[in-house]
């Protein structure tokens, strides 16, 4: 089972193993486990919950995920007009707290990390996961591993907090085989493995750093990582053969609980549930406490190549 259970006692300041604990939590992690908190230890007020909760009955400004932006402190997928700004304030008050109470947890919890992230995107998912209209790409409901196609992170790993704020359901995922595997079967036969650049793209893409319009097109930003993690998503997700064969298991997430994983390597997807806060964060990978584990080298290894 790749869960890992962390009872509430293990969290206190005053536990005398705490330190050691947490070293085995993030070598648990890094290996492709879930650290799972069956009561979570990100509180968020009881108000607050319940005006999420009460977002399904006007569903009609809000039929998808929710982002909030924190490098930015900027809220979207809510729309303005047929929420009205009081709801889009409150909505943006609560996701702005939920961000900032989730980093303060980590900051201690994660503490061999040294705060050596980037913190990403914060999101709520107020929409039924079990049988979402959703194009093939989109579809949270067949495994797969996670890469942005608007935000490559170089080599940085996408570390991610969950909460099932749903008053009573379990979130229902499954999850894969651990990301050397998954990776092995995928690469070289069904992925084209990254290659250097010839010499026009080259040029084209040292211009366009050169001139600053790189950061204009996600394309331009990737690196040959990027640009692998990216094809492996899709590759995963629209591969019928392997969606209907691959070895998984099924995790429920119980009501209140939270739960952490890395999601650009441990394949998973999400069956069913409604209510979920999520926290994303980009880890340096040079933070890592095995050194040997991070998908870049796993993949360097593999190709030969230096890929970021
Ligand atoms: C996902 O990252 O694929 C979705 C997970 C979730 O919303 O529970
Ligand atoms: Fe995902």
């Amino acid at each position: 089972m790749p869960v890992h259970a962390i009872p509430q006692d293990a969290l206190s300041p005053a536990s005398p193993v705490r330190e050691q604990r947490i070293r085995v939590w993030c070598t648990q992690l890094e290996a492709g486990g879930i650290l799972y908190f069956p009561e979570t230890p990100v509180l968020v007020p009881y108000a607050d919950v319940e005006f999420l909760l009460g977002q399904q009955k006007c569903s009609s400004s809000l039929h998808k995920n929710i982002a909030y932006k924190p490098g930015r402190d900027k809220l979207s997928g809510i729309d303005e007009k047929s929420a009205g700004p009081d709801k889009v304030q409150r909505m943006h008050e609560i996701m702005r707290r939920y961000s900032s109470s989730v980093e303060a947890f980590l900051v201690e919890f994660l503490s061999p990390y040294q705060r050596r992230w980037r913190l990403d995107y914060a999101s709520f998912r107020p929409v039924e996961e079990k049988g979402r209209d959703l194009s093939m790409r989109h579809r949270n409901d067949l495994l797969h591993t996670d890469a942005f196609p608007t935000r490559p992170t170089r080599g940085w790993r996408i570390l991610r907090f969950f909460h099932n704020i749903h008053p009573n359901r379990t979130r229902d995922w499954v999850v894969g085989e651990p990301f050397a595997r998954v990776v092995r079967e995928f690469a070289p036969v069904k992925l084209a493995l990254p290659r250097a650049d010839g010499p026009v793209a080259r040029a084209g893409k040292q211009f366009a750093q050169a001139t600053g319009i790189a950061s204009l097109v996600p394309q331009w930003k990737r690196t040959p990582y990027d640009a692998f993690m990216m094809r492996l998503h899709n590759t995963m997700k629209e591969d019928t053969a392997f969606q209907a064969g691959c070895q998984r298991e099924e995790v429920q997430f119980a009501s209140g609980s939270s739960w952490m994983v890395y999601t650009e390597t441990v394949p998973h997807a999400v069956l069913g549930g409604q209510f979920a806060l999520e926290q994303t964060f980009l880890v340096d990978p040079a933070a890592m406490v095995t050194r040997d584990s991070t998908p870049l080298e796993i993949l360097e290894k593999m190709t030969g190549h230096v890929l970021a």
